[in-house]
């Protein structure tokens, strides 16, 4: 499908030609077949020999990897792999498994108690060689004009070690599981005719200690361009702040895939992201749209950079609080023909750090009040669609978290570009520290393929290196001998942002001596000390608190693998890091460690439990009760917000630990209508009350001197009654993609979630739409992410619904025994034009 410029008829010198988009950028999602297991002729012929350990870099294997796979013959010049079945473009894949992308095997396996702990259980990598290895095909036919052309796949990620063939011919290896890469396919497809892609995954090894999922987990794009195009990533986007006017620096490259020299012309525009057209009034009175127009000789094989500079007036800058953005629309010219258009979309605004002030935000000091993030959801995995990364970033700016660390690897672009839509600033970390080529390789794409995004504040270059951070002389010279080039490749790609990179330990030695901006992880008792050897260092808080809580929990319990909502068992109790950060403004703010729980790192305790219990939501993004603490002290809303439930039966008379958080200036407490006093809450902590149990209303006010301000109750609820659904979005896109996340609670009669309820529902969905998955954030359940029906978990559910491409109306009901069901109703709407699939 041919995209069509919106509104313009573009000029270059007096020749007019057509607004049709010459370059296309499919999604090519649908219609994968799979294999689970490597080919039955595979022998060990894709073996690739790699480090030790993957996660962090060993004193005595830096530059190893690239030794190890030095022998080994160049895939795509011994077209590795084309006698394989598999590859085979003949193959009768017809037994595979159809599926869509974005894919994740790893989370449709059951969990095994012999599987890695720390990736969650599932049964992939060491042990379980039958699970690690999958093999995707897809077919597609290209017209046979395209053969003037160039064409190249992209994929944003696949996890891991993957080959891609097209028509049985070798096109590449890529071998981390977070970096985007490209394969040209110009020479090899099959114009006029049927194509066959193939993709080898081999998830075998782990690049991190945390679950990271398995398969093409993110999307892969098909891109078809004029010989004469802008490179992939070829726009940087700069500005420079003048006042109520900003001066935009635009640098293109140009690439001429033809055997002569081409004169080409390059108009860029400025406009608003949705393709409003920003004009400035001349002297003479006459109107005209903001722009640059150059002319550049791209030689024949070759490529040519131009750089334009068009000033945007009236200026709106971008922050978190009012993410406005910007798009740069250019069009590439050739003897009057339009030969190329491209988009990116940007934003405007400044970043500085200050060792006083901290961070600077458009000259204003910012405190972060961050989460790290790992990728994946309760019922998908890692394979994320693009409506649940919006889901969860607005649940977190509903905390008022207004940074995320993408720990601890390079994101998918979609994230990016709902922080960027939804105003979240992010903090974008590698995953390798290491000196080898594919390690700066990584590095270099990662820097190139996001620079232009404002949500990107500053890059981390990755994280608590134990052997390399610097506490002996060697872990010193390795630390400078690898943050030094890094740090130097960022800086050249990207003149704009600083590098950091997170530690916890060898403060001030090793890394320190050489980074822009000391992460700190943990330790804020040792911030002070820090402080005074060096005063002048730029600092923010890589990573605090590992407070682990469960959702609705009040006691630890070891064997069911669930840790007590109060908090105390943690690494950095909240109320330690954040009172301290708060009131250190030089600290920049930091992040905590987690804002969603994530598969894997079941800490304290291990099996039965899979997930992680440092988040301040649950893996289906439900808050717990530490979520209100923060709320409370990152936003202005008014928060009162009571624990535990009020339900315990058996517990009469005894003593019940109650606690508040509120950013009210006093609380007073009342149980069934009689005060428990009245308390003043300090800054940035929160009270407690012991108070004897009895069932009825627990009920809190809280003031602003003798104002009333808000009220909150946790109240005692009846029998389990019936189910209750909410929709987050009551509309979706009817484009095969989008998503409605659709919560479930189980209610009594007077519509009151009941704290402790955990009965199976089902779900059964009729219309235009599938189910994605299920989950109830209990981090031991070992329940299906894929299936029709799922337990409450402490009163809670999640189902995720996909539209089809058709638009109708989707109908979700959910049944559970002994409770009065419930259904939403979903629409799907026409899809427009993708915003994501612009070129
Ligand atoms: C940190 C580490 C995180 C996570 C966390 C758990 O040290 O950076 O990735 O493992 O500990 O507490």
């Amino acid at each position: 499908m041919k995209k069509i410029i919106p509104g313009v008829m573009l000029l270059f010198g007096c020749a007019a030609f057509s607004a049709e988009s010459p370059r296309e950028r499919v999604l090519m999602d649908f219609n994968w077949w799979f294999h689970l297991g490597d080919a039955p002729d595979a022998g060990n012929k894709f073996d690739y020999p790699e480090v030790t350990d993957l996660a962090k870099t060993r004193l005595n294997e830096i530059g190893k990897g690239a030794k190890l796979v030095a022998n080994l013959p160049d895939p795509v010049g011994s077209n590795l792999g084309a006698d394989v079945s598999f590859v085979k473009p003949e193959f009768d894949a017809s037994s595979w498994r159809k599926l869509d992308l974005p894919h994740d095997w790893a989370v449709e396996l059951p969990f095994n108690t012999n599987a890695d702990v720390r990736h969650g259980f599932k049964p992939v990598g060491k042990g379980f060689p039958e699970n690690s290895i999958g093999w995707y095909r897809r077919e597609f036919e290209l017209p046979a004009s395209d053969k003037s052309r160039v064409l190249w796949m992209e994929f944003d990620g696949v996890y891991r070690n993957s080959l891609v063939w097209l028509n049985g011919h070798c096109l590449g290896r890529n071998v981390s599981g977070y970096s985007s890469f490209r394969n040209d396919i110009s020479k090899v497809a099959n114009y006029g005719g049927k194509n066959v892609l193939i993709v080898r995954v081999d998830g075998s090894r782990f690049e991190g200690w945390f679950y990271e999922g398995a398969g093409i987990y993110r999307h892969v794009w098909l891109v078809k361009a004029s010989p004469l195009h802008v490179v992939p990533d070829g726009t940087f986007v700069t500005s420079r702040v003048l006042g109520r006017n900003a001066e935009v620096t635009i640098e293109t490259k140009v690439q001429n895939d033809s055997a002569e020299d081409v004169h080409c012309s390059i108009m860029t525009l400025l406009r608003d992201e949705s393709g409003e057209m920003l004009v400035e009034v001349n002297k003479d009175g006459s109107v005209s749209e903001k722009h640059s127009a150059s002319e550049v000789l791209v030689p024949a094989n070759g490529t040519a950079s131009v750089t334009q500079k068009i000033t945007a007036v009236n200026l709106k800058m971008w922050s978190p609080e009012s993410p406005h953005l910007y798009r740069i629309f250019q069009s590439i010219g050739n003897a009057g023909k339009l030969v190329d258009y491209v988009t990116t979309p940007f934003g405007i605004r400044t970043i500085a750090f200050d060792s006083d002030k901290g961070l600077l935000l458009n000259g204003k000091p910012y405190v972060i009040k961050g989460t790290c993030n790992h990728q994946d959801h309760a019922g998908v995995g890692s394979a994320i669609p693009d409506a649940l990364q919006y889901f969860r970033i607005r649940r977190l700016k509903e905390m008022g978290c207004n940074a995320i660390r993408t720990s601890h690897n390079p994101p998918t672009p979609e994230l990016l570009e709902a922080c960027d839509r939804l105003g979240m600033l992010v903090m974008d970390e590698n995953r390798r520290v290491d000196e080898t080529t594919l390690a700066l390789t990584d590095l270099s794409r990662l820097v190139m393929r996001d620079r232009n995004h404002p949500s990107v504040f500053i890059w981390s270059l990755g994280n608590e290196e134990g052997q390399l951070q610097g506490t002996n002389a060697a872990a010193q010279t390795a630390a400078v001998r690898l943050i030094t080039p890094m740090q130097a490749m960022v800086h050249e790609l990207d003149p704009t942002r600083l590098c950091t990179i997170a530690m916890n330990g060898g403060w001030g030695e090793g890394f320190t001596k050489v980074i822009d901006v000391q992460g700190f992880n943990y330790r804020t008792r040792n911030i002070d000390k820090f402080r005074a050897e060096f005063p002048d260092k730029l600092t923010i808080g890589t990573e605090t608190a590992s407070t682990r809580t469960s959702r609705g929990i009040y006691a630890d319990d070891k064997p069911a693998g669930y840790v007590a909502a109060y908090g105390e068992n943690g690494v950095e109790k909240a109320w330690t890091w954040w009172p301290y950060y708060a009131t250190h403004p030089f600290t920049g703010g930091g992040f905590v460690w987690t804002g969603f729980d994530y598969r894997g790192e079941p800490t304290p305790y291990k099996w039965p439990c899979i997930s992680s219990h440092f988040g301040l939501m649950d893996t289906c993004g439900f808050p717990k009760d530490i979520y209100y603490y923060y709320q409370a002290w990152w936003t202005d809303k008014p928060v009162l917000h009571l624990m535990p439930h009020w339900n315990w039966p058996g517990r009469e008379g005894k003593a019940t630990l109650v606690r508040c958080f509120s950013n009210c200036k006093t609380v007073e407490l009342f149980l069934n209508g009689k005060s428990l006093g009245k308390q003043t809450m300090p800054e940035n902590e929160y009270l407690d009350w012991s108070v004897p149990y009895a069932p009825g209303v627990l009920s809190a006010k809280g003031y602003k001197g003798i104002k009333l301000i808000t009220e909150t109750k946790m109240e005692t609820t009846g029998a389990l009654s019936a189910i209750r659904l909410q929709a987050d979005r009551s509309a979706i896109t009817a484009d095969g993609e989008d998503v409605s996340v659709v919560n479930v609670a189980v209610v009594d009669a007077r519509g009151r979630v009941v704290p402790d309820a955990d009965n199976l529902i089902q779900f059964d969905l009729k219309g235009s739409g599938k189910i994605i998955g299920v989950g109830n954030g209990n981090p031991s359940s070992h329940e299906a992410d894929k299936a029709n029906e799922r337990k409450a978990f402490n009163g809670y559910a999640q189902v995720i619904i996909q539209a089809s491409g058709k638009p109708g109306v989707m109908e979700l009901t959910a049944r559970s025994n002994g409770l009065s069901p419930a259904s939403a109703k979903i629409t799907t709407v026409e899809s427009k034009e993708r915003l994501a699939a612009l070129p």
